[in-house]
């Protein structure tokens, strides 16, 4: 078979021919530009262009491409290409960055049969491609930006990204010293900067080149972040988060807040190397060297570049105690216009994540997991599937059953044909309507309910209510589902170093797992982190239900003879579980005759997620109560008098992870809805019911009114709309509202959300407003249609996104977002807009329609569109 790939004739062995095009370009071809999001064409990460149409490749057998022309994200060129290309790097579209191939050529395919789209023909048809990042409202600008500059019949030049640089394993010696594990100058100028924090899209890295370029007075263009491989520090003298336990993590949105001290001072320190350099190579005062934009220099003339000095600088002491730059010195931290250091490389589909990686010999598995979570194998019968072309091993392990393969395409017909039985002795045969009731069961009883918080009497406060509620909440699995599915490679070296490949949060808890299974020391584990197509959370490599254990599993089982890939279908993925926890809230509070809170309080059951986070765990979870379950509640931003939280850890079977937003995703969503239904109960504005319960914070507050204002909260709105309102002091100070409207069939639209925070420093503006749209459209889809189920006997239901719908473009609502100034240290945005979204909304839509909802999804109760 013969195939016309960006325009050279290439050849497929026969066998390929019913694969999907998809498979043949990655993993017979080796071409990794076009992405494998869900197999079913319901995400469009694998689209190519046949004959210049935007097609899924995932759905297309390769034979159904002889004689066509197929352009892939490798071999697109042309005026729309650059023009669309240009478009996405300048108007910072792009976040993980998984999706974007797919994004573009999409918008090329448009924009060569209509070049001058309106906004709806844009959704209609970029409607097909997913982001899970939430990079909507950025990729429709960016299209019309495009059309715009082919108008002008001046196309830009072809988008150029740097190769990935080769960073080998530092060395104990450059562990050691206070700056080389941080940053270090090559010879041709380039800055490179190593990340402790995983790049998964929200932009760490651009955070850190910005806070290094700022202290260094570097030349920000010149900057070059990496994830620091073989990273995996547990004393956290090197990468390790103070924040986040002190061993290398990224999460919690706090790589900023943690690592804004440390890089400072260490770009700092670099700097003064190079001024020491130049001092003694010209022999001149430190204090006459200036530096400007990576450029040393002394009035006498003399002029030298950071690299020209970069090897007498590593020879200079380290001074002790520099002080950072002042507030009003900052040239590129707060500015404007700066864009994201990683954005080129993914819109060319250069970046390698982890799917990605390719070895020499390496074979690829997908496993096969239980239909139940808990259940284990009982007998396997792999005569069929071995009999399938390219399938090379059929292997049980710990969490089901691997098919070892020369291809993924191979992997899976081996997958189709393998006959298991299961044993569900230990299987949650819970549906998530059973499960739903256990939960009411044990907030109702109070149950081995364990009080997180109490101040004053609510019991007094309660019995002195002129108007009280009493009402639960009720919230449902979720899954992360980010758009590059599960997946680990791992191999075991001659020399005996095991080599792990993971875009992992927590390098650490990798390196824990390869020791555990290899029976290798701690320190013979290198993990190489690459640039992960979103996480959410979900990638925190804990061991359990893990790709890189089942990696490893498989490898030691084939006694470490293959390099070995386990690449999750999204099926598999969700049938891993590592949930977000479902839970049932019930808040009893009261209002006195003045409208002022007498009590509030608060009785949850949910899973703990802590637990399964090994290090941090142990200082999250505390007698018996799980600090991420009662988030939101116990640090809520309020000043309530008389006020009680009592939470229940629920035994179920359903592997549980954090999510974005933790448990605040769930919490604020009663605790916000619960404030409305006293503002209502007291015939109080909302707004104003908060505002007196905020007396004492005064950056929510901020919040609060900005968000307030810039909505025009207490103005009229033309019949048919409405606006709702809800506000947190999760990770910044926010406050957003939400405007709906009903159409005549009765849909809900969500049109206009206003979002205000106080982050501290801004350390890029348009950075943290695209984290604040992606965490609002992140949490909009899930509110509105998030739920996975679990039906009769416990069987996993949800498995892909078919029934697992997200936010599509069709629905994305405006959004503006403001920036309150602040003198504060950063603080964080990842998640930060995540938990208010759905209890706006739920407020929004009982002004609109009387109908308070209490229960999500959403789609349960209303059609939202
Ligand atoms: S539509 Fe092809 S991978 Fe999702
Ligand atoms: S940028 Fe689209 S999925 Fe991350």
């Amino acid at each position: 078979m013969q195939l016309t790939v960006n325009g050279s004739e290439v050849d497929v062995d026969d066998r390929h021919a019913k694969t999907p095009l998809l498979w043949v370009l990655r993993d017979v071809l080796g071409m990794h530009g076009t992405k494998f999001g869900c197999g079913i064409g319901y995400c469009a990460a694998c689209t190519v262009l046949i004959d210049g149409r935007n097609t899924k490749s995932c759905q297309t057998a390769a034979q159904r491409a002889v004689g066509k022309s197929i352009v892939t994200v490798e071999g697109a060129a042309g005026p729309v290409v650059d023009a669309v290309r240009d478009a996405w790097y300048r108007g910072n579209v792009v976040q993980c960055g998984y999706c974007q191939p797919g994004q573009t050529l999409a918008a090329i395919s448009l924009l060569e049969s209509n070049p001058a789209p309106d906004n709806a023909q844009i959704a209609m048809w970029m409607n097909g491609n997913l982001c899970r990042c939430g990079t909507y409202p950025r990729i429709k600008e960016a299209i019309n930006v495009a059309a715009q500059t082919l108008a002008s019949g001046v196309p830009p030049a072809p988008l150029a990204a740097r190769p990935e640089p080769d960073v080998p394993p530092l060395s104990a010696e450059e562990l050691k010293d206070p700056v080389k594990p941080y940053i270090q100058i090559k010879p041709d100028g380039t800055v490179l900067v190593f990340s402790s924090q995983l790049e998964m899209g929200q932009g760490a890295h651009t955070g850190l080149a910005t806070i290094v370029a700022e202290e260094l007075d570097a030349d920000f263009d010149s900057i070059q972040v990496v994830n620091a491989a073989n990273g995996a520090t547990p004393n956290g003298d090197v990468y390790g988060n103070l924040v986040g336990g002190g061993f290398q993590i990224t999460g919690g949105s706090n790589s900023t807040r943690a690592f804004w001290a440390r890089y400072r001072q260490v770009a700092a320190q670099a700097r003064a190397r190079l001024v020491a350099a130049a001092s003694e190579t010209w022999g001149v005062p430190p204090a006459e060297v200036d530096v400007d934009s990576g450029v040393l220099s002394h009035s006498s003339g003399k002029r030298a570049q950071f690299a020209d000095l970069a090897a007498v600088a590593e020879t200079m002491p380290v001074p002790d105690g520099l002080q950072p730059k002042e507030r009003t010195a900052y040239r590129v931290i707060g500015a404007e216009g700066r864009l994201r250091v990683d954005t080129a490389a993914k819109i060319l589909g250069k970046t390698q994540f982890t799917i990605d990686i390719r070895l020499p010999g390496m074979l690829t598995a997908i496993v096969l997991h239980p239909p139940r979570f808990g259940a284990s194998v009982a007998s396997v019968d792999d005569r069929a599937a071995l009999a399938e072309p390219g399938v090379r091993a059929v292997i049980a392990i710990e969490e089901g059953v691997a098919v070892v393969a020369e291809t993924f395409a191979d992997a899976q017909r081996g997958l189709q044909a393998l006959q298991v039985e299961w044993n569900d002795e230990r299987a949650e045969r819970r549906s998530s309507d059973g499960l739903l009731n256990e939960h009411h069961r044990l907030v109702e009883s109070g149950e081995r309910a364990v009080v997180a918080r109490a101040d004053g009497n609510v019991d007094d406060g309660l019995a002195h209510a002129a108007h009280a509620i009493d009402v639960f909440y009720e919230l449902p699995y979720l899954a992360h589902a980010p758009m590059e599915p599960n997946n680990a490679v791992c191999r075991m070296n001659a020399d005996g170093i095991l080599e792990v490949w993971a875009g992992t949060e927590s390098p650490v808890y990798t390196q824990m797992t390869g020791a555990r299974i290899a029976g290798v020391e701690q320190d013979r584990v290198r993990v190489h982190v690459p640039d992960a197509g979103g996480s959410f959370g979900l990638h925190y490599s804990t061991g359990a239900n893990d790709p890189a254990s089942e990696a490893l599993q498989i490898a030691k089982a084939l006694e470490w003879r293959y390099p070995i890939k386990v690449q999750s279908s999204r099926e598999e993925e969700f049938k891993s579980g590592r949930f977000r926890a479902m839970a049932v809230h019930r808040v009893r509070a009261g209002v006195n005759k003045d409208g002022e809170l007498t009590a509030y309080n608060h009785q949850l059951a949910a899973e703990p997620t802590s637990p399964n986070l090994p290090f941090v765990g142990d200082f999250l979870f505390k007698d018996n109560v799980d600090f991420m379950t009662v988030t939101g509640l116990v640090d809520n931003p309020y000043t309530f008098e008389n006020f009680k939280v009592e939470a229940t850890n629920v035994n179920a079977g359903v592997p549980i992870m954090v999510w974005r937003s933790v448990g605040n995703s769930h919490t604020e969503f009663a605790r916000e809805s619960a404030l409305d239904e006293l503002a209502v109960a007291a015939h109080r504005d909302p707004v104003d019911l908060r505002r007196a319960l905020l007396a004492n914070n005064s950056r929510t507050l901020r919040a609060l009114e900005l968000a307030a204002e810039r909505a025009g909260w207490g103005s009229s709105l033309p019949e048919g709309r409405a606006r709702g309102i809800a506000c947190t002091n999760y990770l910044s100070s926010s406050a957003q509202v939400v405007e709906v409207s009903i159409d005549s069939r009765g849909r809900i639209h969500v049109d206009r959300i206003v979002f205000a925070v106080d982050c501290g420093i801004v350390l890029n503006p348009d950075l943290v407003r695209a984290q604040v749209e992606g965490g609002i459209l992140w949490g909009l889809g899930a509110a509105a249609w998030g739920e996975v189920v679990l039906g009769d006997g416990g069987n996993i239901l949800t498995q892909n996104f078919d029934r697992y719908p997200v936010m599509r473009m069709q629905s994305i609502p405006s959004i503006e977002v403001h920036l309150i100034e602040s003198t504060e240290p950063p603080s964080g945005v990842g998640e930060v807009s995540v938990p208010t979204v759905a209890p706006a909304l739920a407020n929004a839509m009982f002004a609109l329609t009387g109908t308070r909802i209490r229960r999500l999804p959403m789609s349960r109760t209303i059609q939202i569109f």
